[in-house]
């Protein structure tokens, strides 16, 4: 009978890789909780509607991307392709502003979108994401993608840039658009035929497109920045000054426009060329209009998802190994031994020390074998003739190195690894 896989564009994750995700997944809630942020668990099926509002009818997502259906009662559902929709219904359901208007929100997890696989590019992911609500000031802007850039320090990321850009207010955009719109006229005849209809549907979406016939066109295309309104230019220059006081590198990128359609001012994109065509490891922006399309109070908002397995892919392309940690084998030969080694091994791990032993009386090649299979970072032999001399064996695996340890000091030896 032919075996049965999973489903295209989604992974499993085996041990040797879980490592990684542990890893970022620790970093992520060490960084944001030290910036105030609190975790929120929201389902990852919603109502289709919820979507559909919330990042545009338009967009690439809700048009061709989204895992919808209809439930057995007729009620359109779907898997959410992005957590910013859902955290801001579950903050109007749960009516959060009535606690503290400002609240900072992290979630992670899963998020699918039906996009061809490839690397970098799945259709079940996993997303850092982060919100803030309640402030309007560039102060939050600025912090954010500081924290960003913390938190891909800590984590020892290199070689990232973060691109930045003002996509102003529905004012200012609305203008921008008739513009837009008629220098796309005088183009149409090159546009492919996708961006031949965004350009009467949603033609900032244009900027997205990959076709570079479409790409040669926008290259000088009129970008919004050059014409955001007085109060989003402002909103601008104090998001880059606060930029400059936390010393955090950035570049204007006028093209940038984010792939969602809730974006007002501040947006914002991690930028890699170390994985081929999916060049973004995380992005974000300002929200202000969000939960008030979603039926909620006019409350503003700010955020940013980071896309963990194009993290982990760029970290195990610029790092060894995700953990360093002391990992501990017991190799016992005979009965006594096997029996203090069965002991040792369970006091290490009341230490807090990641041990392993042979259970079935296997050859000393054979459990050391097994050790390096486990990729430890340690060995501690005991045979009979240890046991006689009160002492044990300590290999280490990288340097090959051994020396006697008697066997009253292992417990402390080994917690001093
Ligand atoms: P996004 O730019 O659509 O933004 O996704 C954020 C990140 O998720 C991307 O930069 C990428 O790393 C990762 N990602 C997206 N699609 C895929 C995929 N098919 N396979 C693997 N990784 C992927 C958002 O989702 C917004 N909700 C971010 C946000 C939060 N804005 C405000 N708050």
């Amino acid at each position: 009978m032919e075996s049965i896989q999973a489903v295209k564009g989604m992974n499993d994750i085996l041990p040797g890789q879980v490592e990684w995700w542990q890893k970022v997944e620790t970093t992520a809630r060490e960084v944001l909780e030290n910036f105030g942020y609190r975790e929120i668990r929201t389902p990852v099926l919603e109502k289709l509607e919820l979507f559909s509002r919330g990042i545009g009818e338009s967009t690439d997502i809700v048009e061709k991307e989204m895992y919808a259906f209809e439930d057995r009662r007729g009620e359109w559902l779907a898997l959410r392709p992005e957590a910013t929709a859902s955290v801001v219904r579950a903050y109007i359901q749960h009516n959060l502003q009535a606690d503290f208007t400002m609240q900072k929100l992290y979630a992670l997890g899963p998020m699918f979108r039906r996009e061809r696989p490839q690397k970098g590019r799945y259709r079940q992911f996993h997303q850092i994401d982060v919100e803030a609500f309640g402030v309007d000031d560039p102060m939050l802007d600025a912090e954010m993608m500081y924290m960003l850039r913390v938190f891909l320090e800590r984590i020892g990321l290199s070689g990232v840039v973060l691109h930045i850009n003002s996509l102003g207010c529905p004012q200012c955009r609305q203008e921008h658009k008739v513009r837009l719109q008629g220098y796309l006229e005088t183009h149409q005849e090159t546009l492919c035929p996708d961006c031949r209809k965004r350009r009467h549907t949603n033609p900032l979406r244009t900027f997205d497109c990959k076709v570079e016939r479409c790409q040669k066109v926008l290259e000088k295309a009129p970008h919004l920045l050059g014409s955001i309104c007085e109060p989003c230019g402002t909103h601008f220059e104090r998001v880059k000054d606060h930029m400059e006081q936390l010393r955090t590198p950035y570049l204007i990128n006028p093209r940038m426009v984010r792939g969602l359609d809730y974006y007002t001012r501040t947006a914002f994109e991690v930028i890699t060329d170390q994985l081929g065509a999916q060049n973004a490891v995380g992005g974000g922006g300002r929200y202000n209009g969000l939960a008030q399309d979603l039926g909620g109070p006019d409350i503003p908002g700010i955020g940013f998802a980071i896309g963990m397995e194009r993290l982990i892919l760029l970290l195990q392309q610029q790092q060894e190994e995700a953990r360093r940690m002391p990992k501990i084998f017991l190799a016992a030969m005979g009965e006594r031994a096997r029996t203090h080694a069965f002991l040792l091994t369970q006091e290490l791990r009341a230490a807090g020390l990641e041990t392993e032993m042979d259970y079935e009386g296997k050859s000393l090649k054979s459990q050391m074998r097994r050790a390096d299979k486990y990729g430890v970072s340690h060995v501690l032999i005991l045979g009979e003739e240890e046991m006689d001399k009160g002492v044990a064996k300590l290999r280490n695996m990288a340097g090959k190195s051994q020396q006697e340890i008697p066997l009253e000091d292992l417990p402390a030896a080994m917690k001093n690894l």
